[in-house]
């Protein structure tokens, strides 16, 4: 198929008479949709009675919109059963961590690893697969809805059962379990797999190694329960199948998509969380290497549901986050909602089209997307996002280790978001990458919060030192086993602090103990669980003063290879914290010979990408303020074909440019 950009909305034409579905059709054509996603809550109404199947309503709502050019990514409902799945089974439910069993209603209700809602889940997916595979409206696939976005790690039967089986799959036997969690600790010994509990209700906290081993139990089986489901679609159809993820949700994305064709997303920052945006699209590139992603649903205006509402977003911004996005590499944008919900629980959410038909206060911006999406289409399908030269490690499996130990209530999104922000302010192109990635190409390669860093991440790391590369090793990092324990041959494990050429004196919590990092020049408050060095052949390059251990290193540096390992023991926070951090940013890529950055100012950015003889920067003003970057040779506005002068290129507000520059 050639290749386009999609303008989508989630469209519930089960909820609509079809006089009103006619009407949505004419009216998402005038809007410039070209894809719809549809299906993913419907089960009762494409089997109201067990075994009584009927997709043919979604199979003539599908060629409707075909006929008026409009695609369709057709989902599975099994997020919502209908009543006569849950009616009367509670053994069928999801069970939180106190043992409240959920019951009918709202969604995510069931638990995913029940057999007989894997039998049902199996059998109405292959039907709408066979009714709705074959038809030409169809471009893609959306397994579920949001997995595990309001629910975590199911506490019940069927999962404890099935937990015993993946304990004996990791472990063999419990005596090598024993051993691994230390379980001799508070009489936690077990004699059989059988024994051993869900992390469920208990006076003081689970040990480490249940909690953390159940999560990524948890990871694996609704990843399971995804692959199951891509399986059954791919005997029908040859539509690429995604899941709409996010970095908030209890899931190994990594993982997920590893079975899936594509990578998506949902978001919901506000205008003023500009990184909560961003990340999402630096990341979700890196899922599917060179694979677009999609951004499956976002606001036109604002979230809302019955007990809350977010911040209406000023009007021009929607354009931008569009247009960023389609630039990092999206090849859809796409709305929740269409028309506005006249029922459930989300009636103020915000939308394309109000409830009774007409334009809501959103509606502007989204023709305002729709005509930016046709102005920068062909040269967004003629070209492909650049890779970045600096890497930042995401690990959702240190998402599960953080939840277990959280420190200080310490939020994993939260963290990452706020490390990665700094490279978008100053204008350094960045790839977050999943921990499993391939880290060919590139130079800066940043571990923040990944308390196990396994053998076979330390290898692929420690490669890209060698032909030349920096490794930036923390906070936070190394500090845990494979088991959610402490290491006993080092602090951060004898093989990583080998390689880095330190040994760790101390690791304790740096906040209030006066503690002060002086680096680069700056003097900054230390904080979080922090790791105190020796050097044992590599050279400090920040030192501690004052608090409980004055004198020794928290910034180390190592030669290794062609390249160097850096050890970074502590967050510096504050205003001058973050400047420390800056200039430790701004340091190392120099050293590594970035080039990819540009000094655009804050609120707007560069998003690299390329053809086979260009290269294009597109600018995009996110903030409305407005923003410059330096343009550094003579280019070419790749819209107009004007030429632009070396020199201050200025944006106004949510302006947009893509900037070309012939490669010699
Ligand atoms: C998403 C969900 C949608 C809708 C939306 C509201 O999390 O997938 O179905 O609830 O949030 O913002």
């Amino acid at each position: 198929m050639e290749k386009r950009l999609y303008h989508g909305a989630a469209f519930y034409p089960e909820l609509w008479s079809s006089d009103v579905i006619a009407q949505d059709i004419l009216l998402m054509k005038e809007a410039g949709i070209n894809v719809a996603r549809i299906g993913e809550f419907a089960w009762s109404r494409m089997e109201p009675e067990e075994d009584n199947i009927d997709i043919s309503f979604f199979v003539d709502v599908i060629n409707q919109l075909h006929a008026n050019g409009i695609q369709t990514v057709m989902c599975t409902p099994t997020p919502t059963p209908p009543i006569w799945f849950t009616h009367g089974h509670p053994e069928r439910m999801y069970v939180d961590e106190n043992g409240t069993v959920m019951g009918h209603g709202s969604r995510q209700h069931a638990c995913t690893n029940n057999a007989y809602f894997r039998k049902r889940a199996a059998i109405i997916t292959e039907h709408i697969a066979k009714a709705i595979g074959p038809l030409p409206g169809v471009i893609g696939w959306q397994i579920d809805n949001e997995f595990k976005a309001h629910v975590a790690e199911c506490m019940c039967e069927t999962c404890k059962d099935l937990w015993h089986q993946w304990l004996q799959d990791r472990y063999g036997t419990v005596e090598r379990l024993n051993e691994a969690w230390g379980t001799d600790i508070w009489s936690e010994y077990y004699h059989r797999f059988d024994q051993v509990p869900q992390p469920g209700a208990a006076p003081f906290l689970h040990n480490s190694s249940l909690r953390t081993m159940y999560q990524l139990f948890s990871y694996e089986k609704i990843a399971e329960f995804s692959d199951e489901q891509a399986a059954i679609i791919r005997n029908y159809s040859k539509a690429p199948i995604t899941h709409n993820s996010s970095v908030a949700f209890h899931v190994d994305n990594e993982r997920l998509f590893k079975n899936l064709d594509f990578a998506s997303f949902d978001t919901y920052a506000n205008f003023d969380n500009m990184p909560g945006y961003l990340i999402n699209c630096d990341l979700f590139r890196n899922f599917k290497q060179g694979k677009d992603f999609w951004i499956m649903e976002t606001s036109t205006s604002f979230s809302a549901s019955l007990e809350s509402y977010a911040k209406p977003h000023p009007n021009g911004y929607l354009r931008s986050e569009a247009v960023a996005a389609y630039a990092l590499g999206a090849e859809a944008f796409c709305y929740w909602l269409w028309r506005q919900q006249r029922a459930g629980c989300e009636q103020p959410h915000g939308s394309v089209i109000s409830a009774w038909g007409k334009p809501t206060v959103g509606y502007q911006s989204v023709l305002e997307v729709e005509q930016a999406r046709k102005r920068i289409e062909p040269v967004i399908v003629a070209s492909r996002p650049t890779q970045a030269e600096v890497a930042i490690t995401y690990s959702d499996r240190s998402k599960a280790f953080l939840k277990t130990e959280p420190h200080r209530k310490l939020n994993h999104r939260g963290l990452v978001t706020s490390f990665y922000e700094r490279f978008v302010d100053m204008g350094i192109h960045r790839d977050l990458t999943p921990e499993g990635a391939d880290l060919d190409g590139y130079k800066l390669l940043f571990t923040p919060f990944l308390h196990y860093v396994s053998s076979d991440y330390r290898e692929r790391a420690k490669a890209l030192v060698e032909r030349g590369g920096i490794w930036v090793i923390g906070p936070l990092t190394g500090g845990r086993t494979e088991n959610h324990t402490v290491h006993t041959d080092a602090a951060l494990s004898l093989e990583l602090e080998q390689l880095a050429g330190v040994e760790t004196l101390f690791t304790y919590p740096m906040e209030g103990t006066t503690t002060l990092g002086s680096a680069f020049g700056v003097s900054a408050p230390l904080s979080m669980w922090s790791s105190v060095f020796e050097p044992k052949g590599a050279s400090a390059v920040g030192l501690l003063e004052q608090g409980l251990t004055p004198g020794k290193a928290f910034i180390t540096e190592h030669r290794c290879g062609k390249g160097r390992i850096v050890m970074l023991g502590s967050m510096p926070t504050g205003e001058e914290g973050d400047l420390l951090l800056r200039k430790l940013i701004d340091h190392y890529a120099a050293e590594a010979g970035v080039t990819l950055r540009t000094d655009v100012t804050p609120g707007t950015i560069v998003a690299p990408r390329h053809t086979d003889t260009h290269d294009l920067w597109v600018v995009v003003n996110m903030n409305g303020d407005g923003g410059t970057v330096t343009i550094p040779v003579q280019a070419t506005d790749a819209l107009t074909q004007e030429i632009i002068q070396p020199g201050t290129l200025e944006l106004g507000a949510f302006e947009y440019r893509i900037v070309q520059f012939s490669r010699q």
